[in-house]
């Protein structure tokens, strides 16, 4: 299904099966433009359209995207009204290419919250791709990791049985994907925002400084790179 060979690129064959990015750091690209902070989320979806295929074509298997938290809302209500316009815009205008792409889309997080109009874009994005074979790309909205370990929690009490460790992963958004391999943040913080904390368990972190706007797919590329250089042990020793 690859279409780029990961060596055109510098790469090693042995790609991360599930990549993660925090995408951060809008907001202060726009304002060192002086530029109102939803042209930085206009910017950083620009942005979207190349690493997405990107990862398409290089055979990835999941690319999860932390797009909105569940404490975003604390934002201002003419941001958080911009964002809800940018997603909205977003599904409709990609929903077609990503479909042609073989992608498989996915929400992560409680989408009942949301206006009526943007759920429908959601909603029409999942089931029109629902069956295809290509990237699993997961849009993390609305989205906490503790609030998903609730509702799974919570999931899994109705059913009054003893848990597994596997049940509990069966019962997150993400059920059937495989562990984050690699989770990127841009905009130079080093944290993880209450992102996908139980699937990143193993996970490679790489932290950039550019704002997500300016995170091109040559970028990308470099962290791809740097994930490879790692030495993933899982706990046994390895040398
Ligand atoms: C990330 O960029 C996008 C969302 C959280 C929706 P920010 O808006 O957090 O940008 P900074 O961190 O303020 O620069
Ligand atoms: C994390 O970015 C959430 C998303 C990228 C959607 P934030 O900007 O909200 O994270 P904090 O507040 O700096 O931790
Ligand atoms: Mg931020």
């Amino acid at each position: 299904m690859a279409k780029i060979l990961p060596q055109s690129l510098g790469l090693a064959p042995e790609l991360p099966a599930h990549v993660g990015i925090i995408m951060d750091g809008n907001g202060r690209w726009a304002k060192e433009r002086g530029l109102p902070r939803p042209m930085g989320h206009r910017a950083g979806m620009e942005r979207l359209r190349g690493l997405i295929r990107l990862s398409s074509d290089l055979g990835i298997t999941a690319l999860s995207l932390y797009a909105f938290s569940t404490e975003n809302w604390k934002r201002p209500a003419g941001e958080i009204d911009a964002l809800m316009r940018l997603f909205m815009e977003y599904f409709r205008r990609e929903l077609d290419s990503l479909h042609e792409n073989g992608v498989c889309i996915r929400t992560l997080g409680e989408k009942s919250v949301f206006p009526a109009a943007v759920q429908e874009a959601l909603e029409t994005a999942e089931r029109k791709t629902g069956a295809n074979r290509g990237l699993k790309l997961n849009v993390a909205l609305n989205y906490g990791s503790r609030g998903e370990v609730v509702r799974a929690a919570n999931l899994l009490v109705a059913r009054g049985k003893p848990v597994s460790e596997a049940d509990l992963m069966n019962a997150l958004y993400t059920a059937g994907l495989p562990d984050l391999d690699l989770v990127i943040r841009t905009g130079g913080e080093q944290r993880l925002s209450n992102f996908l904390l139980l699937q990143a368990a193993y996970a490679e972190l790489v932290f950039v400084q550019d704002y997500f706007p300016d995170f091109t797919d040559e970028r990308y590329v470099d962290c791809l790179r740097e994930y490879q250089r790692r030495n993933r042990r899982f706990g046994a020793l390895q040398g």
